[in-house]
């Protein structure tokens, strides 16, 4: 609909000043926005944006040339869509008619889980790279965030006609396994490791590192192990493989019950071991290498970022240069864009990153390589708060949240059917919402009653809005959905939530974007506000005029379908009944 209406301005514009429409338009960017209510369902800035720009002023004023254009597209749009285009203060303000409103709900019944689909990638390849997890480490917070954003916005980019892909860049290699390797040789014990592999693991690296203060020479027995494994020895490759398995039956977990989905590449760090020589020839060839202290650096002094080390002094490859040679990979793979969905603190790694690829050549525009910097998720109740007094992690998180779910179940609903899938349901959705309702930029602290209350604008509180309305679409099964007729008239609350679901598509460029799956949260927090108003205010199962009652069932099919769609974006389930 923007779009539409930028086109009939231009095209008034060209009516209105022919010789200089083209300069006109091509200089001044006018935006089409939604107004304040009160002021239409879109309002545009043109007659003031393009006023300044003619040289034989079409107008005596902007507010005056508002007024003329608002005259010029009202004859052109057919009178179909719009039931009124305003001129206001210098604003131009667009009203959709009744028939274009009631038309959407035959839209969203023909398309389904597609209303609201965009053509914003027009097919282009796009990788996601989330849930980057590190072997043999206990998955933290952070690594929920990045799940649940990155999930997300797959699923957004996707809707989006983006061709998506998803990578995790699982953290599997750097002189770290060489110390955990050396513990485990030292200390390990199959049976015990086995049990609890990821606590265990890391138990031995902590030991490790512990007794590292006492006896500094470990530390190169450690380097000497991962140098071994870096050569091909057969036992450090195989003890490295068997880490790798245990770590992933913990990671796969949290994929379970998060309900997040399986990679499509796993292209891990070590992958890249081949490849690194090869960008290091091109870093030289291009004169970008320089030698400083014995290690080889790029100085981005110039750009505020630093020196960037690329090989160590011991001749070491560094977490950058396999993030160089992974870009350019994933390139090669005909990946035109590449999201990262990574905490902030690599905020500064990242940018090194992407600044020498862009000298490189290989990035030719900011918008190829785009790091999500997500902050950090806390608990109110501080880190230090299992009953061992480690740190909670995200298995924890998970599992405290379910049982909660479930306590609230049987308390609100004790006949459910499904109870365990049910409150499943509701813990994904109360630790993804929490998550994705606010900026992924900011900082934010999980607070167990919000999250997963009914009421407010939580996960839960959308799923229950959905089961709400299948609850009453069930009691008016049999009563029969005639064709709408388009010139019904509207109640204002109806015609307001007609309007809400006629946005969905543009809600989702507009987060696809900027990465941002507030928007749609947002946006779904406010359709279940006007539904359950609209609830309030109109009979449904006991409006005795069938004209308004078929209506009025399709406008809450309708409401339905927008949430569950919407939801599904943000990766929660809607379940029937709850
Ligand atoms: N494995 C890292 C961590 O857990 C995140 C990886 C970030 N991705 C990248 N391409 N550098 O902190």
């Amino acid at each position: 609909m923007k779009a539409y209406i930028s086109e009939l301005i231009s095209h008034a514009v060209h009516t209105i000043s022919p010789s200089e429409a083209e300069d006109v338009l091509g200089s001044g960017n006018f935006d089409v926005s939604y107004p304040k209510t009160g002021f239409g369902d879109y309002a545009s800035n043109a007659a003031m944006v393009l006023f300044k720009k003619f040289n034989v002023v079409p107008a005596a004023s902007p507010v005056e040339f508002a007024k003329l254009l608002a005259e010029q597209i009202s004859l052109q749009d057919d009178g179909d869509t719009f039931s009124t285009i305003e001129a206001q203060n210098g604003f131009i303000n667009f009203t959709l008619s009744s028939k274009v409103l009631l038309n959407i709900l035959s839209k969203i019944s023909e398309a389904k889980e597609n209303y609201g689909k965009v053509d914003l990638g027009q097919g282009q390849k796009i990788l996601v790279e989330y849930f980057q997890p590190n072997i043999a480490k206990p998955l933290h917070l952070g690594h929920l965030r990045t799940a649940i954003i990155g999930d997300s916005l797959f699923k957004i980019l996707n809707f989006s006609n983006y061709q998506t892909e998803s990578d995790t860049h699982l953290g599997d290699w750097g002189t770290q396994f060489g110390l955990l390797m050396l513990a485990y040789k030292k200390w390990g014990d199959v049976e015990t490791v086995k049990q609890d592999p990821i606590t265990e693991l890391n138990k031995l690296y902590v030991r490790i590192n512990n007794e590292i203060e006492a006896d500094p020479e470990l530390r190169e027995q450690g380097k000497a192990e991962f140098v071994k494994l870096e050569q091909g020895d057969s036992e450090n490759q195989a003890l490295w493989k068997q880490f790798k398995e245990w770590s992933w039956q913990e990671f796969g977990i949290i994929y379970d019950e998060l309900g997040v989905r399986k990679a499509d590449n796993d292209w891990p760090e070590s992958f890249y071991m081949d490849k690194m020589p090869a960008v290091i020839d091109e870093l030289k060839q291009k004169k970008l290498l320089v030698e400083s202290q014995g290690a080889q650096i790029v100085n981005l002094e110039e750009y505020g970022l630093g020196v960037a080390v690329v090989v160590k002094s011991d001749g070491g490859t560094t977490y950058l240069l396999r993030d160089l040679a992974t870009y350019i990979f994933r390139k090669q793979q005909g990946f035109e864009k590449q999201i990262y969905v990574v905490d902030n603190r690599q905020f500064h790694a990242l940018a090194q990153t992407f600044k020498i690829l862009e000298l490189l050549g290989v990035l030719t525009s900011p918008t190829e390589a785009v790091h999500v910097a997500y902050g950090v998720l806390s608990l109110p109740e501080g880190q230090m708060s299992t009953r061992k007094g480690t740190m909670v992690g995200a298995k924890d998180l998970i599992q405290r949240a379910q049982e909660k779910a479930l306590e609230i179940i049987n308390e609100k609903n004790p006949e459910l059917q499904n109870k365990d899938d049910v409150s499943k349901q509701v813990m994904r959705a109360a630790l993804k919402y929490f998550d994705l309702s606010h900026n992924y930029k900011s900082d934010i602290v999980f607070t167990w009653d919000k999250a997963l209350s009914f009421e407010g604008n939580t996960g839960p509180y959308l799923q229950y809005t959905h089961a709400r309305i299948n609850g009453i679409l069930r009691k008016a099964e049999g009563i029969t959905n005639e064709q709408i007729n388009e010139n019904s008239k509207l109640e204002d609350i109806e015609q307001l939530l007609l309007r809400k679901l006629q946005k969905f598509p543009e809600i989702i460029t507009q987060t696809a974007e900027t990465f941002s799956p507030n928007i749609i949260s947002n946006y779904l927090f406010e359709l279940s506000q006007i539904f359950n108003s609209f609830y309030e205010a109109v009979p449904i199962l006991k409006e005795t005029d069938s004209a308004k009652q078929n209506t009025r069932i399709q406008i809450i099919t309708g409401t339905a379908q927008v949430l569950r769609n919407g939801l599904n974006l943000l990766g929660i389930e809607a379940p029937e009944e709850m």
